[in-house]
């Protein structure tokens, strides 16, 4: 893949340190994360029953489903009881005051 497959989100302002931030891009439901001065996308579809994960409770890197509490680690998408279990993660950077999100058009 060569292709330049970020996607501008949102002003770079819109999003405050320790904030989550649900946008909907190529049809996708993504969860912004903006923590630790870095910004991380994950899907925004808790893989339990669905729910989501926009209105659950930052906490540090884990993320937790508002629904019935399942905790995700917004670095890479892991649940924390079960490894296997993730959510989808899009690489996402900072640039000219806007934050882009990786979404391959392949995908
Ligand atoms: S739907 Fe997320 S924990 Fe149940």
């Amino acid at each position: 893949m060569s292709q330049d497959d970020f996607v501008p989100s949102m002003k770079e302002s819109e999003i405050k340190e320790g904030k989550m931030r649900a946008v909907r891009i190529k049809g996708r439901s993504i969860l912004l994360v903006r923590q630790g001065g870095q910004v991380f996308g994950v899907s925004n579809q808790c893989p339990h029953m669905g729910c989501s994960l926009e209105g659950g409770i930052l906490r540090d890197y884990l993320v937790m489903c508002p629904c019935h509490g399942w905790k995700f680690d917004i670095r890479n998408g892991q649940y924390e009881e079960i490894k296997e279990v993730t959510l989808a993660c899009y690489r996402c950077k900072i640039e000219n005051g806007k934050v882009y999100v990786e979404i391959s058009l392949e995908k």
